[in-house]
Order: structure tokens, then C-alpha cells, then sequence
């Protein structure tokens, strides 16, 4: 069941891709990127993003392959592996948020000081990332915890394994909607 549902969310991340491609063609949706921050919050913010990346990646390779390729839930060095991975990525993640939760904010209309480069999908995205992200790590704690029997355990484990699925989805739109943007924002401004 787990398993169908890792493949199930994979397929849906790249449905929404190709939907955005089409249903947003030619960079309808582009516009410039605000005038520059300061240089070193640039580098930090682009640092948080880049390290949460990598250690998403490494995270959800350690997670999912395991139960994609034989059916099981990982055991041995890939859980320690994945332990260490998920507390980097958290961490990084933690960081990209403080950074960047500012330029996330619904601002209905009220464009005033807005980045104009980052829209409705991405901000539903990036607090969905936030909440799911939350939700799983409150649940692996509390597992780790050791308080709870052996059913509740087995729900807690299930909220980490189908909020990392969601997570999954998230983090693969937002970053395909945050390149996309970036790189018609990019193409926006050597034209104007
Ligand atoms: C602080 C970071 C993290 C810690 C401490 C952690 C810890 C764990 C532990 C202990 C398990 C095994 C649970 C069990 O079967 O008893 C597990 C499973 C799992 N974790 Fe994490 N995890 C972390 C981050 C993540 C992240 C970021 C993802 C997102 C992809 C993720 C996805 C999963 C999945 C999908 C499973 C289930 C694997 C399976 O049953 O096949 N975890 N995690």
C-alpha cells in the first residue's frame, strides 16, 4: 500500500508540472525580480535552499528506494544514513524559512514591496512544505520517544511515511515553479 503510494504521489508531482507548462505558456506569468538584497543574506538564503535541497534529495533516496525496489521498510546503515540526512535537511530547511518566510506571505492585492516573482502556487507550496514538514518530524519524535504502545507507534510512523509523500510532491512543484519563474524573471529583464 505504501509503496502504490510513493508512486502515485511521484506521478502526481510530474502531472502538475506538465499541467503549470501548459496551462502557463510563454511566461505569461513572469516579471522582474526585486532589486537587489544585501549580498551576504543573498548567499545565505541561496546556501539554506541549496543545502535543504540536497539533503531532501538524499533524505527521500533514503527513504523511498528501499520500499520502492523491495517492498520493505529500510533497516541497517540506510536508517542511520536517513536519520542523519533528515536532521541536516531539517536544519537547512529551518534556515531557508527564517530567510524567506517574508517574501511568502498572501499579500490579496496588496502588492506594495511584494516579490512579484513568487506567486500563489509557490506560496501555497512553501507553507505546505512548512506544515508537513512539521508534522512529520512531531511524529518521528515522538516515536523515538517510545512513550506510546505499539498501535499508536504504528500511526506515528504512518504520519511520518505519507506527510514525507506530500512532502515529496511539494518540494519537486515549488522548485520547478521557482526555476521556471527564475529563469523567465531572467529572460524579462535582459529584454526590458
Ligand atoms: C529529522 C529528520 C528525520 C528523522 C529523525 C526520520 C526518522 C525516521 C525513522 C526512525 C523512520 C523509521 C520508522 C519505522 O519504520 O519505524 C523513518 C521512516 C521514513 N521516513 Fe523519515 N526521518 C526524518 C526525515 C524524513 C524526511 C525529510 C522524509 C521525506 C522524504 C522522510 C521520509 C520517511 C519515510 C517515507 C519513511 C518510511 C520508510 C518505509 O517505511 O519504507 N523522513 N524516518
Amino acid at each position: 500500500m505504501f509503496r502504490i503510494s510513493i508512486i502515485i504521489g511521484l506521478l502526481l508531482a510530474v502531472l502538475l508540472m506538465v499541467l503549470d507548462v501548459i496551462l502557463f505558456r510563454g511566461g505569461k506569468q513572469s516579471a522582474i525580480a526585486p532589486p537587489g538584497r544585501n549580498r551576504w543574506i543573498k548567499l545565505l538564503v541561496t546556501l539554506s535552499y541549496l543545502t535543504a535541497g540536497l539533503f531532501f534529495i538524499l533524505t527521500a533516496i533514503s527513504a523511498f528506494f528501499h520500499r520502492l525496489i523491495f517492498g520493505e521498510a529500510m533497516t541497517g546503515y540506510l536508517m542511520v544514513l536517513h536519520l542523519i540526512v533528515g536532521m541536516v535537511f531539517f536544519t537547512a530547511a529551518t534556515a531557508a524559512f527564517i530567510f524567506t518566510a517574508n517574501r511568502h506571505v498572501f499579500t490579496f492585492g496588496n502588492r506594495m514591496g511584494a516579490d512579484e516573482t513568487i506567486r500563489m502556487p509557490e506560496k501555497i507550496c512553501f507553507w505546505g512544505i512548512i506544515t508537513s514538514a512539521l508534522i512529520m518530524s512531531i511524529a518521528i519524535f515522538l516515536c523515538m520517544l517510545k512513550t506510546f504502545d505499539s498501535e499508536i507507534h504504528q500511526v506515528l510512523v504512518n504520519i511520518h511515511r505519507y506527510s514525507g509523500v506530500v512532502l515529496a510532491i511539494m518540494i519537486m512543484f515549488y522548485s520547478y515553479r521557482r526555476l521556471r519563474m527564475t529563469i523567465l524573471s531572467s529572460k524579462k529583464s535582459k529584454t526590458v
